[in-house]
C-alpha cells in the first residue's frame, strides 16, 4: 500500500487522531502536512491494566504514539518551535520515544511577531473576527506566500537568519506600532530566541520529500494526516471563517511533496453530527438544550482553546461536498456513541436559500450563510452501542441512521467509531488493505 491520505469532513475535530492511531504499527510513517498548533488531536490508550492515558497532540504527528512508526513534520506545516519541544518533553516524561521525529527544513517557523499579530489582529476586527486559536498561523502563512518569512533551514545561518527576521521586522514593527499602538519586536532578541533552538533541532531536520520517496520505493505505508478540515481549508471552507492551510487532499501533496501519484486512498473522518470551533456559518447549529447535550455527551470542548464547540445535526450536503473536494474513497463515522438516547436523529438533506432548495453547498458564501437545514428524521436507539465490534451488534435503528447517511454523502463507511478509546470501533472494511 502506498501512500494514504486522511483529512477532516467538516469543521475540525472529527476524531483524526483517533483515526489515525488505530492504523497502528502497520503504518511506517504519519506525515503531518499543513497547520500547526491551532490543531488538537487527542488521542486515548487503554493499557494493559485497564487503566486509560490519554493524550492530546497539536504540533506532532499521532504516529508519534505508535513505537516503530516515523513521524514526520512535513514542508506545509507552521511550526512553534517552543511548542514542538514541549510537546517532545510532555512526552518523553510519560514514556514516549520521540527519537524518529524527522522535520522538513522547508518549514516555516512562527516567530514569536505573528503570534503577536495574530492576537492583535482578531481584537482589531471586533465582530468581524475569525475566532483563530492566537497562535499565528495565518500571519506565518501570510508571510510565506508574501516571500518573507522564516523556514527551519533558515536558523542554520546566522546571516540569513538574521536579514530575514530583519527584513520582516522592518515592516512588521511599523504595523505593530503605528497601526495596533503596541511594541515593535527587537531584530537581536528575534534571532536569540529561535537561534537558541537550533542545536535541538539540527539532528530532526531532513529532506522529508526524499525520504518519503524512499519509503514508499521499499513498498512502506505513509499516512499524511490533516490538521483542520474540509470546511476550514483556505481555498474549499466558509471563507474568511477558515485557517489559513489547505486542509484538504490536495494539500497533502503539496504539503508533504508526495505526488497525487503515490496516493491509494483518501480517508474522511466525519462526526455523526456536526461541531464547530470560532466564528462562520453553520447551518444546522443547535442553540437549544439538544445542542447543549451533544456538547455534554460528546465532551465537545476545544483540546487546543477549551473553548465550547458549537453543536449541531448531522449534515450530509457537507458530506458530500467533502466526498466531491477531497476524493474520498473511506469514510470513519466517528462518534456514533454520542447519539444514544436521542428519540429522533434529525439529518440535513438539503438546503433552502431564500425560497430555492440546494442539494449541494451554495457556491456564494452569502447564500450559505442564510441556508435553512432541509431535515430528514430517523429513530433514535437507547441501547449502548460502546461494546459493539461488528455491524450486527448495532441496534437496527443505529445501523439503519449508518446506512442512510452512507448513501447521502456518497462513499463508503469503512470505520464506525462507538467511544473514545483505541479499539472502541467497528472495522467494516480494512483502510489498509
Ligand atoms: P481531531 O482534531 O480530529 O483529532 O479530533 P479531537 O481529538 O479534537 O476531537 C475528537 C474527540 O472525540 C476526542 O476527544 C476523541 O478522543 C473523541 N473521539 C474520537 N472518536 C470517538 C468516538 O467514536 N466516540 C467518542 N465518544 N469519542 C470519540
Ligand atoms: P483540528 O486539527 C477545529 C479554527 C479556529 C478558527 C479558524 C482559524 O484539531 O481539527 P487559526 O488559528 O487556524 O487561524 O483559526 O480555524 N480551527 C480549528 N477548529 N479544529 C482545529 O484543528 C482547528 N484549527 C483551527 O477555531 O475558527
Ligand atoms: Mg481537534
Amino acid at each position: 500500500m502506498p501512500a494514504i491520505v486522511l483529512v477532516g469532513a467538516q469543521w475540525g475535530d472529527e476524531g483524526k487522531g483517533k483515526a489515525t492511531d488505530l492504523l497502528g504499527s502497520r503504518v511506517h510513517a504519519v506525515v503531518k502536512f499543513n497547520g500547526g498548533n491551532n490543531a488538537g488531536h487527542t488521542i486515548v490508550i487503554r493499557q494493559e491494566d485497564g487503566q486509560s492515558e490519554k493524550y492530546a497532540l497539536h504540533l506532532l504527528p499521532s504516529g508519534i504514539l505508535t513505537p516503530g512508526c516515523r513521524p514526520v513534520i512535513g514542508n506545509g506545516v507552521v511550526i512553534d518551535l517552543g511548542v514542538l519541544f514541549e510537546e517532545i518533553d510532555g512526552l518523553n516524561a510519560r514514556g514516549v520515544d520521540t527519537s524518529g521525529l524527522v522535520v522538513s527544513g522547508s518549514a516555516h517557523v512562527i516567530a514569536p511577531y505573528n503570534r503577536t499579530l495574530d492576537k492583535v489582529t482578531e481584537r482589531f476586527l471586533g465582530n468581524a473576527r475569525i475566532g483563530t486559536t492566537g497562535r499565528g498561523i495565518g500571519p506565518t502563512y501570510a508571510d510565506k506566500m508574501s516571500r518573507i518569512g522564516i523556514r527551519v533551514q533558515d536558523l542554520f545561518d546566522e546571516d540569513v537568519l538574521r536579514a530575514k527576521v530583519s527584513g520582516a521586522l522592518n515592516l512588521k514593527n511599523q504595523v505593530l506600532v503605528k497601526i495596533y499602538n503596541r511594541k515593535g519586536f527587537d531584530v537581536d532578541a528575534v534571532v536569540a530566541e529561535l537561534a537558541s533552538y537550533r542545536d535541538r533541532l539540527a539532528p530532526m531536520v531532513a529532506d522529508t520529500p526524499l525520504l518519503l520517496e524512499q519509503m514508499l520505493d521499499r513498498g512502506e505505508t505513509i499516512v499524511l494526516e490533516a490538521g483542520q478540515a474540509t470546511l476550514l481549508d483556505v481555498d474549499h471552507g466558509t471563507y474568511p471563517f477558515v485557517t489559513s492551510s489547505n486542509a484538504t487532499a490536495g494539500g497533502a501533496c503539496t504539503g508533504s511533496g508526495i505526488p497525487p501519484t503515490r496516493i491509494r486512498r483518501v480517508v474522511a473522518v466525519i462526526k455523526a453530527y456536526t461541531t464547530r470551533v470560532g466564528e462562520g456559518p453553520f447551518p444546522t447549529e443547535l442553540d437549544d438544550a439538544k445542542g447543549e447535550l451533544l456538547r455534554t455527551n460528546g465532551a465537545e470542548f476545544g483540546t487546543t482553546t477549551g473553548r465550547p464547540r458549537r453543536c449541531g445535526w448531522f449534515d450530509a450536503v457537507i458530506g458530500r461536498y467533502a466526498t466531491r473536494i477531497n476524493g474520498v474513497t473511506d469514510f470513519v463515522l466517528t462518534k456514533l456513541d454520542v447519539l444514544t438516547g436521542l428519540d429522533e436523529v434529525p439529518v440535513c438533506v438539503a438546503y433552502e436559500v431564500d425560497g430555492k432548495r440546494h442539494d449541494e453547498l451554495p457556491m456564494n458564501q452569502a447564500d450559505f450563510s442564510r441556508a435553512v437545514p432541509i431535515y430528514e428524521t430517523f429513530p433514535g436507539w437507547d441501547e449502548d452501542i460502546s461494546t459493539a465490534r461488528s455491524l450486527n451488534d448495532l441496534p437496527r435503528n443505529a445501523r439503519d441512521y449508518v446506512t442512510a447517511i452512507e448513501k447521502m454523502i456518497k462513499a463508503p463507511i469503512s470505520v464506525i467509531g462507538v467511544g473514545p478509546g483505541r479499539d472502541e470501533s467497528i472495522v467494516v472494511r480494512d483502510l489498509l488493505d
